[in-house]
This record gives C-alpha cells, sequence and structure tokens, in this order.
C-alpha cells in the first residue's frame, strides 16, 4: 500500500509531538519533529556565542556557520522516540530548557535558517511513510500532503502541560514564565514574514483542550484510516 505523507501543525506545546509519535510507531512511519531541528539551530548559536545579551542574533555570523550545523534522528531503544543530535551528539534533553524555549522564536524566523531546515525537512520526506510536526508543514514543507491536521488547545490548557513537563524534567519553572513564553513564541512563530504558523485551507482542525492522550491518539487514528482508504 503506498505510504502517505502526514502533516502534522500547530500552536506551540498542543501535544502535536505526542500524537505524531505515537501514529507513527503504530503505523510504522518515520516521526520527524520539526521543532527541534530549529532548537538546534538555537543551541548551536547559544554555544558559540551568536545570541548578544539583548537577545539579538548576530544573524550575518550565523548565516556564514548555518553550513556547520548538521541535525539527524536516531531512535532511541529505550523510549522507542528518535532523539535529535546536533553535528552527532545527542542533544535530546538541551533542546527541551526554558533557555532554547525562549530563543528559539527569532532564530526559526531567518529566511536562511528556514531555507536550510525546510531543504533537509522535504529530504527526508521524499519517499513519504512520514509523520512531520511543526509549524508549517502542511502550508510550506509538504504542501501537497495527503493529511493534514491543524491542532490547537487554549493557550491555559497548553502552557500547563508545558509546566508539567518541565517539573518533571527536574525543573523549576514560574508558570506565568511558561505561559508568557508561550504566548510569545505564538505571537512570533504566526507573524514572521517567510512560513508563518497558519492553518493550511486543507487541514482538519482538532482542538484538544479536553481530550485524553488515547482519545486524540484514536481521533488521527481514524483519520488516517479514512485518507489512506
Ligand atoms: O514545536 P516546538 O515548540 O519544539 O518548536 C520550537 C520553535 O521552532 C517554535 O517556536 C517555532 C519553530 N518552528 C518553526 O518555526 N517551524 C516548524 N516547522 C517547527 C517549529
Amino acid at each position: 500500500m503506498k505510504k502517505i505523507t502526514i502533516a502534522i501543525d500547530g500552536h506551540s506545546s498542543c501535544g502535536k509531538s505526542t500524537m505524531a509519535k505515537d501514529l507513527a510507531r503504530e503505523i510504522g512511519y518515520i516521526y520527524i519533529d520539526s521543532g527541534a531541528m530549529y532548537r538546534c539551530c538555537t543551541l548551536f548559536c547559544m554555544r558559540e556565542g551568536l545570541i548578544n545579551p539583548d537577545g539579538s542574533i548576530q544573524t550575518d555570523e550565523l548565516e556564514r556557520r548555518m553550513k556547520d550545523i548538521r541535525v539527524s534522528f536516531r531512535l532511541n531503544p529505550e523510549t522507542g522516540r528518535p532523539d535529535a543530535y546536533l553535528n552527532g551528539e545527542c542533544v535530546e534533553r538541551e533542546i527541551r530548557t526554558m533557555e532554547v524555549s525562549s530563543h528559539v522564536s527569532p532564530v526559526a524566523a531567518l529566511p536562511f535558517v528556514r531555507a536550510a531546515m525546510t531543504a533537509q525537512q522535504q529530504e527526508m520526506g521524499r519517499e513519504g511513510g512520514i509523520v512531520m510536526d511543526g509549524r508549517d508543514i502542511g502550508t510550506a514543507v509538504f504542501p501537497n500532503a495527503e493529511l493534514k491536521i491543524f491542532v490547537t488547545a487554549s493557550d491555559e490548557i497548553r502552557a500547563q502541560r508545558r509546566y508539567d513537563e518541565l517539573v518533571a524534567k527536574g525543573e523549576k519553572p514560574d508558570f506565568n514564565a511558561v505561559l508568557e513564553n508561550l504566548r510569545e513564541r505564538d505571537r512570533i512563530d504566526s507573524t514572521r514574514a517567510v512560513a508563518p504558523l497558519r492553518q493550511a485551507e486543507d487541514a482538519l482542525v482538532l482542538d484538544n483542550s479536553h481530550m485524553t492522550i488515547p482519545e486524540q491518539k484514536q481521533w488521527l487514528l481514524d483519520r488516517f484510516n479514512e485518507r489512506r482508504d
């Protein structure tokens, strides 16, 4: 049976990756977290001193160094999920900190960063059989994807989920800071000039504010089966 391309877009921390990962595992497709790729670029900037104390980015230098950024994914046998690697080093944990979260949207808004990541994403999905989540997958990366989902949930519910995730990792976040970071990221992601976050016209919308993870999983599997048939 022909393997299709599945694009899952939506706001920050709305559970896209959990749904996308679960679906990919269930149907034997490759899962790619495109946000992790922008997070890797951001971690690279932080490590190389390309983010100024006022939060601005040394864009000329970053553009010159883009060729030094290689992002890849490898399946973690313990979790059964892919971990992100930056130039061969597993950075799955480092890219999920609040510090990376607070710098990632301006980095992801840079046209040359998007061009480099989009090209890598298109290459990864060339043969279909992929579930990719992000902000512009159904609109810019795979505009011809057979199944497009746009996920959202209320700001407070999304912030609570993100807060719980950080606490589970041993961080001590401030709830209001998490909420503010999420709103600010959505604002930057939705208003940038290149490939802004928006719902593709042919996307199916899922508001999962009041859904459990098993309910979302079933909803997505049903949509996949409908589309494939
Ligand atoms: O999904 P996430 O929170 O890990 O994404 C991190 C950031 O990367 C987010 O603020 C927006 C950006 N992003 C993007 O611009 N395009 C994508 N396809 C995925 C993420």
